[in-house]
């Protein structure tokens, strides 16, 4: 027997919430067959889409599902094939998408013996392969869908949020690869109290707008005063774009998870389709290729 699961791709941070908030986004994810075999572990059989390695402890799906399967002391294993829908580098959650359709999929297998945020948890050993450090913003998202918390690692825990019936999102995708990694390793150790309170005030702001479908409210706490200073000088443009949706009827405009893809809120799916038009003639102007 044999199952195959799709994980969506998702939006990190949403501007306000570093490391702790996250969407996922419609239509676009990794594809994953799974079949048990007697043999324990994890075997990695083909990748289509991408060009990453098949040795199990190297890849993201093999990391995450050996955690898990070790946690359930199973004394069987799985072979896998992942059909890459989400390119690699593209910050929307290509690594975590595969790490939460390995742990997904073993989860329907074995008769759904944990929660989504025990999940969350093991997809999180496997999305630090990819990034150098565990953080869930992306995972969380791509198997609750919706938008995900994480009030905390310690102990870990998952909190699904309301999702407004009128937000879409327009995601911009310039074809440069930045690596998480190297996106963290630019950012200050240190914030200042100042900027600690914008931000917390922005996040609670948006999740307050998120139950309330503020939508006006949302647009002013989508902001970064943290991250973003810092990462943006990676994203070409970026200023430009933003002032761009921003007059163009965006609710919000930022980078999601550590880039280069960027994101864009907008009430209603009409207006994020005319932003989309928008956003792709300017990077045609620029001589820059998008998606
Ligand atoms: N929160 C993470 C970051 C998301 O911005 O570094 C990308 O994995």
């Amino acid at each position: 027997k044999e199952i195959t699961v799709f994980a969506p791709a998702t939006v990190a941070n949403v501007s306000c919430g570093f490391d702790v908030l996250g969407f996922a986004i419609d239509g676009i994810g990794d594809t994953m067959t799974l079949k048990k075999v007697s043999e324990k572990g994890i075997t990695i059989i083909a990748i289509e889409g991408a060009d990453l390695s098949l040795e199990t402890k190297k890849n993201v799906a093999g990391v995450a599902g050996l955690a898990m399967l070790e946690a359930l002391n199973a004394d069987f294993g799985f072979e896998i094939s992942i059909k890459k829908g989400i390119p690699l580098g593209s910050g929307i959650g290509g690594s975590a998408a595969s790490a939460a359709a390995v742990v997904f999929g073993i989860n329907q297998f074995l008769d759904e013996p944990l929660s989504l945020q025990e999940l969350a948890y093991f997809g999180m050993k496997g999305e630090a392969v990819a990034s150098g450090n565990e953080h869930a913003d992306n995972v969380a998202p791509s198997l609750f869908g919706g938008f995900t918390l994480i009030p905390g690692y310690d102990p870990f825990e998952v909190i699904s949020l309301p999702v407004p019936s009128e937000l879409y999102v327009t995601i911009i995708h310039p074809h440069i690869e930045i690596k998480t990694k190297e996106a963290r390793e630019i950012l200050p150790k240190y914030v200042s109290l100042k900027d600690a309170i914008t931000q917390s005030g922005n996040l609670a702001g948006l999740i307050s707008g998120l139950y309330t479908d503020n939508y006006e409210l949302i647009s002013r706490s989508v902001r970064d005063v943290l991250i973003e200073p810092h990462r943006k000088q990676l994203l070409p443009h970026f200023d430009s774009v933003k002032e761009l949706a921003l007059t163009n009827g965006a609710l919000a405009f930022g980078i999601s998870g550590s880039g280069p893809s960027m994101f864009a809120l907008c009430r209603g799916e009409l207006k994020a389709l005319e932003l989309e038009q928008h956003l792709t003639q300017f990077y045609q102007r620029k001589g820059l290729e998008i998606d």
